[in-house]
């Protein structure tokens, strides 16, 4: 096939359901905090698929180490460039920090972060109640944070697909794009 690089498929397939985990993992946390929906069944869902985030955030990192990106098109400006390598350092680094934080603070709280079944993670701070107070908004300031990174990025993705159609949608597109 000719056409633009692309991403290669463990690295689509991770993105897009990584994508999918995080944008199920943003209003789940939503209707947790409010009268949404049941919280006991929702934190039990939404513990276990945060770290199941972080595992697969350090496997795709460590993957992209050994399997580079393709390169964006040479004609797209700097300023767009630098914008994209940004976004998606925040991306990596917000997938890391949330599920990190969320475990962080119910080790302060001395809250188990039961995931299924017996399995539960040790805690990773002493207990401490002003601590587990500051990583409860940190983890709240960090969710907005991911959720505008990944509408920016949405809105990236669809001016390379539908306006600049530059191959850059294409190369992580998960189906065959027309040549
Ligand atoms: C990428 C991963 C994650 C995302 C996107 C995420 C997102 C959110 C969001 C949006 C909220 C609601 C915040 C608010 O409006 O105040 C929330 C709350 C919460 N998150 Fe996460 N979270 C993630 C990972 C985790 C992990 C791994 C844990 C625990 C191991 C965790 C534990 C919690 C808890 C316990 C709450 C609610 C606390 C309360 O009842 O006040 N989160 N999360
Ligand atoms: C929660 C949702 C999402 C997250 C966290 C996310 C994260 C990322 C990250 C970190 C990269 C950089 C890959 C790398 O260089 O290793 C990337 C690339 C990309 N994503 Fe997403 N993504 C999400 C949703 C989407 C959606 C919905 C679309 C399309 C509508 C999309 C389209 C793309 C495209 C086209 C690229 C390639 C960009 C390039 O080569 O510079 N993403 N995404």
């Amino acid at each position: 096939m000719t056409g633009p690089a692309r991403f290669t498929l463990p690295a689509r397939l991770l993105h897009w359901s990584m994508a999918v985990l995080i944008l199920a993992m943003l209003p789940i946390g939503a209707a947790m905090v409010t009268s949404l929906g049941d919280y006991h069944a929702l934190v039990s869902l939404h513990r276990p698929l945060g770290v199941l985030i972080l595992a697969l955030a350090l496997l795709r990192l460590a993957y992209r180490r050994r399997h580079p990106p393709p390169p964006l098109p040479a004609d797209l400006p700097r300023w767009q460039r630098r914008a994209a390598h940004a976004s998606h350092l925040a991306l990596y680094g917000l997938m890391l920090a949330l599920p990190l934080v969320g475990w962080a603070m119910l080790s302060a709280a001395r809250y188990p972060v039961a995931l299924v079944g017996p399995l539960v993670l040790p805690p990773i701070l002493p207990g401490n109640p002003m601590l587990h107070a500051g990583l409860r908004v940190l983890h709240t300031v960090l969710a907005y944070a991911l959720a505008a990174t990944v509408l920016a990025h949405l809105g990236a993705a669809l001016l390379h697909g539908l306006i600049r159609q530059d191959g850059v949608f294409a190369s992580m597109a998960p189906w065959r794009p027309r040549a």
